[in-house]
């Protein structure tokens, strides 16, 4: 079992990476064995790995109730929050309740956010069941729920006390998850570690079908430390944290534009990395052969095609992000594939010029 710590103090903690580990889970956690533990998860989850893990857990003497959530994005609102506030108060959870969020980012950013508020804040684990919660969204602390008018508009900075990462839960997941997933990896190896990238790409088939377990428990071991790190040195994105958008102010307005669901959020990262390289080239930043090697290497995924886009729109949507400080955009580049930074000075045009060409 692979062990990466991210180091934030007192709220320092492990992530656990492995094959098979969850039935390890009452060992990993046999100290906090007397508390109430809350499993909050929805029920295709539930049905795939609740029942087995609460049995195991019951049959090791710990106390489990389980809160199930409707499935999709419709459940990180404000309304499921309160429901889930009004379950754990029926079953008499306190302060010294610890909640598991057994799900994708959905469950892990909605129950961060009922432990960060419940009872001014409660202890939770991760245990992320899609590739892309596994390597980016069960780390770091940043939870949250959407409104209406937008996506994670409301949420909570408050760190889990471990992440259990079991790659066995891959083997149901649609392929188009574990793409999407794929577009967030890539853009660790682009934005820290050249080489990393090149390892990613060389490797894109093995990694896709999970056929070799040792390179995918490494790979998603790469992307969890970049992650740990990054979070470490700024944990509430004042600053660095920022180079983690890489790919992602062009991937939301693309999301919000063609309708979410039909583009997932990581494809849309991955056109939205295309055309931050082209903006990078154009800035002097990146070159020619590097640009690319980075354009080819996503192209080479099978995502979804883009439809006709209008670019104005587009525009309009970025100018609404939340990455948009006192009217400015800041947007990440490349200096070099695997050295990202962060510029404010990026013209409107040049945004469109490289939306263009997608
Ligand atoms: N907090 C953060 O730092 C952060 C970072 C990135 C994304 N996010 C959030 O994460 C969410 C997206 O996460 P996601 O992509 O995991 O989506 P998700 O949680 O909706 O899961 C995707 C789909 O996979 C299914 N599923 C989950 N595990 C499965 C398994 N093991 N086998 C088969 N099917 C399975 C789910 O039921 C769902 O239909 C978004 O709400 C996004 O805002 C948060
Ligand atoms: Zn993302």
């Amino acid at each position: 079992m692979k062990r990466i710590d991210v180091g934030l103090d007192d709220r320092s903690y492990p992530i656990w990476i492995g094959s098979g580990i969850l039935g390890q889970f009452s060992d990993l956690f046999h100290s906090y064995r007397d508390r109430q533990w809350a499993i909050i998860t929805q029920q295709s989850i539930q049905n795939l790995f609740g029942e087995k893990l609460i049995e195991s857990l019951n049959s090791a003497g710990f106390n489990v109730i389980v809160v199930v959530i409707p499935e999709e994005e419709k459940a990180k609102s404000l309304s499921q929050v309160e429901s889930i506030y009004h379950s754990l108060l029926e079953k008499n959870c306190d302060r010294s309740t610890i909640l598991m969020a057994l799900g994708g980012g959905v469950v892990g950013d909605i129950t961060g956010f009922v432990a960060a508020t419940y009872m001014r804040g409660i202890d939770y684990v991760q245990v992320p069941t899609t590739l892309l919660a596994m390597v980016d969204s069960a780390i770091g602390g940043k939870t949250g729920v959407n409104l209406p008018q937008g996506k994670n508009l409301i949420g909570a900075f408050h760190q889990p006390r471990s992440v259990v990462v079991d790659i066995e839960l891959l083997q149901n997941l649609p392929d188009r998850e574990v793409i999407s997933a794929m577009g967030e990896m890539l853009k660790y190896g682009a934005i820290q570690d050249r080489e990393f990238f090149m390892r990613l790409k060389e490797n894109m088939n093995s990694l896709l079908s999970f056929e070799n377990e040792t390179l995918l428990i490494d790979t998603i071991g790469r992307c969890c430390e970049i992650k740990a790190d990054v979070v470490s040195r700024d944990e509430r994105e004042s600053d660095l944290r920022r180079i983690l958008n890489f790919g992602h102010t062009i991937g939301h307005a693309l999301e919000t534009t063609v309708g979410f669901g039909i583009l997932k959020h990581g494809e849309a990262v991955a056109y939205g990395m295309i055309a931050a390289s082209y903006i990078s080239h154009d800035m002097g930043y990146l070159n020619r052969k590097e640009r690319d090697l980075l354009e080819s290497t996503i192209r080479n995924l099978p995502l979804p095609e883009l439809m006709q886009i209008d670019t104005t729109t587009l525009l309009e949507t970025i100018k609404h992000d939340k990455k948009v400080r006192a009217g400015k955009v800041h947007f990440v580049v490349l200096k070099g594939l695997g050295n990202a930074i962060v510029t404010n000075q990026i013209s409107d045009d040049s945004l469109v010029r490289a939306m263009e060409l997608l």
